[in-house]
């Protein structure tokens, strides 16, 4: 199911030479259009019509415009159900590829090929689609796995460098959820970038699936994914509304921060763990100035977030370095604590 693809693409050839396609379709954006896709198509070898779809980058296209659109291109290009798609992109290609595949025809083959680090180690797997509605992020979609996913981890040399620390996060977080190897492998990387991460990208991408595996629809121990994300989420939530264009991996930090120190008052992990996992998490990302932001208001977004039940704050908080229980409803005087922890922390 992952692949990490050699120089020449040789599985990416191989897969299709096995296969019957009545045509490929790629998926990019303007940069992957750029970056990416001459370097799959110097490599492809394969007989079979290929059409190219490009929309433009960015989150604000990850909507149900931009995917009629693609849904009427290729019914003007008469794709068939036996027709390919490639999505060639970060998560926004990704995601919105895979929930336009997965529902055009009632559903069509397609391969994932991520080209930004967020979406090798996380959005490319785990067979989550969608796009965002209004202002809400992955309101629609489906459950819909690739065919296969290939990564190439020389796409991210092109990739900006805020974009793989954004990325970076999601891997800390597969080592403090699950891998306490991986963890301590990544805390050793002196610098941030491609050729030093690539080492571990693997075994990242890994750690995601197989806690996927475990539990598809999210019923239990894929809630683990969600460490770092409930406050993550409210604070970006929070900075888009201001205009503060954060990353989500920025976001995530911030939130696995808080969470740390959260799983320590609710007495999961020891003072001393969280301390540890708070400095190497702050090495790596710049403190978010949150002082602006009103309690009530993150509040508000917090028993908002999808994953409640019951009118409940749910949390994903870690009992160790590489292990992490879920659904944890936490005082709210805890919660105070750890984003006034940060506050402090952050120094604003
Ligand atoms: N489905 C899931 O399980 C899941 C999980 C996490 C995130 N996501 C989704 O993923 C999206 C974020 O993904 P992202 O961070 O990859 O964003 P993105 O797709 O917007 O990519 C970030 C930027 O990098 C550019 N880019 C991509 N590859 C490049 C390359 N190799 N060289 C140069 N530039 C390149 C893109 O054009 C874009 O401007 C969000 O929409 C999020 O909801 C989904
Ligand atoms: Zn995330």
């Amino acid at each position: 199911m992952i692949t990490i693809l050699d120089q020449d693409f040789s599985q990416l050839n191989q897969f299709l030479s096995e296969r019957t396609f009545s045509k490929i379709f790629i998926l990019v954006d303007e940069n992957t259009h750029e970056y990416c896709l001459p370097i799959l198509l110097g490599n492809l070898e394969t007989e079979t019509a290929i059409e190219i779809l490009e929309v433009e980058p960015g989150e604000e296209m990850k909507n149900i415009q931009t995917a009629n659109q693609l849904w009427e291109i290729l019914t003007e290009m008469q794709a068939d159900r036996k027709a390919l798609m490639i999505n060639l992109g970060g998560g926004v290609i990704t995601d919105m590829g895979g929930f336009v595949a997965s529902t055009y025809k009632r559903g069509i083959q397609f391969i994932n090929i991520p080209t930004t680090l967020l979406s090798i180690c996380d959005a490319s797997i785990g067979g989550k689609t969608g796009i965002d509605l209004m202002n809400y992020k992955n309101m629609v979609g489906t459950f819909a796995f690739p065919e296969q996913i290939f990564a190439y981890p020389r796409f991210l040399d092109t990739l900006p460098a805020k974009e793989l620390k954004s990325g970076f996060a999601e891997m800390l977080k597969h080592g403090l959820i699950a891998d306490k190897k991986h963890w301590d492998d990544l805390i050793l990387l002196q610098h941030l970038d491609a050729v030093g991460i690539e080492p571990y990208i693997k075994q990242s991408m890994e750690i995601k699936q197989e806690v996927v595996h475990g539990d598809f629809h999210e019923k239990n121990v894929r809630k683990t994914l969600n460490f770092g994300h409930t406050i993550g989420h409210a604070i970006e939530s929070l900075c888009l509304s201001t205009g503060n264009l954060i990353l989500h991996g920025e976001a995530v930090a911030m939130g696995m921060i808080c969470e740390a120190h959260l799983s320590y008052l609710e007495g999961l992990i020891s003072e001393e763990d969280s301390e540890l996992i708070i400095e190497q998490i702050a090495r790596y990302f710049c403190y978010i100035d949150i002082t602006d932001f009103k309690e009530e208001d993150i509040f508000s977004l917090l028993l908002n977030d999808k994953k409640n039940a019951d009118a409940k704050i749910n949390f994903s908080l870690l009992n160790g370095i590489g292990s992490c229980v879920f659904d944890q409803q936490c005082t709210t005087e805890n919660i105070q604590k750890s984003l006034n922890y940060y506050k402090k922390l952050s120094g604003f």
